[in-house]
């Protein structure tokens, strides 16, 4: 089995730990000068998790997605049942599942969630709604390399991607050295010469990871992370996410100057005096920082920003600490109006405009191709798609206990890579 640069459970224990102590305690603020800027939009996934019960008033998703535009829109749509579907890998097919993610080793008790095809409205010439064509992809790649940036959800693409080209040729897996500093992993498709890279955003090494977790994060939202931005322009796509993470504890910064802060009960903690700022406000703003770096960035050229939206949680009766659940066995009804948590809805609006923003950039200043794949609404309707009870084998607790967060692998998030095929198809 192979081992992530950071291993993913631990990694989520002490945030766990880190996020509980802070709902009580008046943390120890002995800031890690860890993350740089962006960075933690790589992590971001998690969220709203962190804050507490949804109180927020929900958001009517029709409004978060009049998402006009020429042709095939992937992202309007239906979940159609489809008892003959297979999965295009399995837990005993591809080695490279997280824990966390494996639901079929875990013993999900019902594997329907398989069961269901992703069918766009129309104007797609049968582009979804089928099988994803692996021979075809290898050949629209072939030359180029692909990297991820982000947070577990950005792993979970990953691995969805790898395991299903896996199927066709199995990769060769390089890990970053546990203390390089460097969070780069990649699989190489010799075959088809093509490679996938993931970096891991938010901490320079494991022994920071205790200290970021103690106290608030540090995030600087006017600075592009150094340590990935740069090798943006070595690929041809670079797949960029985040979200949940902003809800956590955070002490913002600007121009290197204490901005504002976020998250403690108590009023930000020692930094009782700093401006409260929302999450979705330091969001907003980090995504600004990365989607107008990429934008206006020199040595562009070949590459193909993407922006990968929000996938949200579907916690019922309760958060990820007390314990809601997600229990559905299958998609939501089409009828049924399916309603985002804030700050989630937040969130999404926030890339959906910082992204319209930074496509106006790229448009005056060098032509950077910058695309979104807006997985938001379809992810929404897959309440059956968390692990919930079965992210962990049973007496192990070291990740969210129920977790209506990540997704089951294989699961419905394996439609991402249809959508990545129909964005590079129609470069
Ligand atoms: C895969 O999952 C099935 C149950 O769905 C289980 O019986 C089997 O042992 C698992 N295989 C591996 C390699 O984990
Ligand atoms: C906050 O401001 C008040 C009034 O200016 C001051 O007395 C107090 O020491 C400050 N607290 C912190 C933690 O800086």
């Amino acid at each position: 089995m192979k081992a992530l640069p950071v291993p993913v459970i631990p990694f989520l224990r002490r945030l766990l730990t880190g996020a509980r102590r802070s709902r009580h305690a008046v943390p120890n603020i002995n800031y890690v000068p860890a993350l740089v800027g962006f960075l933690v939009l790589a992590v971001a996934t998690f969220s709203v998790v962190f804050l507490s019960p949804f109180q927020w008033p929900p958001v009517s998703s029709s409004s978060l997605f009049s998402n006009a535009g020429a042709g095939c829109d992937m992202t309007r749509g239906e979940w159609v049942r489809d008892p003959s579907a297979r999965p295009y890998y399995t837990n005993a097919t591809c080695a490279f599942i997280e824990g966390y993610q494996n639901c079929m080793t875990h013993g999900k008790p019902s594997l329907e969630f398989l069961q269901w095809r992703w069918r766009p409205d129309g104007g797609c010439g049968g582009e979804l709604g089928r099988r994803f064509d692996a021979a075809r992809f290898f050949r629209l790649v072939r030359g180029k390399s692909i990297l991820f940036v982000g947070d577990s959800l950005a792993s979970s693409h990953v691995r969805s991607l790898v395991c299903t080209l896996s199927q066709t040729e199995s990769p060769e897996e390089r890990s970053p050295p546990q203390r390089s500093g460097e969070g780069f992993e990649h699989w190489r498709f010799p075959a088809h010469a093509f490679t996938v890279a993931f970096f891991w955003t938010p901490f320079q090494g494991p022994e920071r990871q205790g200290e970021v977790f103690a106290g608030p994060t540090d995030i600087h939202l006017d600075e592009p992370d150094q340590r990935w931005v740069p090798a943006a322009m070595d690929h041809d796509y670079v797949v960029v996410s985040a979200s949940h993470w902003f809800a956590r504890p955070a002490v913002y910064y600007l121009g290197g100057r204490v901005a504002g802060c976020h998250g403690h009960h108590d009023g930000c903690g020692a930094m009782a005096n700093a401006t409260k700022l929302k999450p979705e406000h330091a969001q907003r703003a980090a995504f600004r920082t990365v989607l107008g770096k990429l934008a206006g960035m020199e040595g562009l050229k070949r590459t193909t920003v993407i922006l990968r939206t929000v996938a949200p949680t579907h916690y019922e009766n309760g958060g990820w600490f007390d314990g809601g659940e997600c229990t559905a066995t299958q998609p939501a009804d089409p009828e049924d109006p399916v309603e985002m948590a804030e700050p989630e809805g937040e969130f999404y609006r926030a890339q959906v405009e910082e992204f319209a923003a930074a496509e106006e950039i790229a448009r005056r200043k060098n032509d950077v191709r910058m695309r979104m794949m807006d997985v938001t609404k379809m992810m929404l309707r897959r309440p059956d798609g968390h692990p919930d009870r079965y992210g962990h084998g049973a007496g192990e607790h070291e990740g969210f206990e129920i977790d209506c967060l990540h997704w089951c692998l294989p699961g419905p998030i394996d439609v991402w890579n249809d959508m990545l095929l129909h964005i590079i198809a129609g470069r």
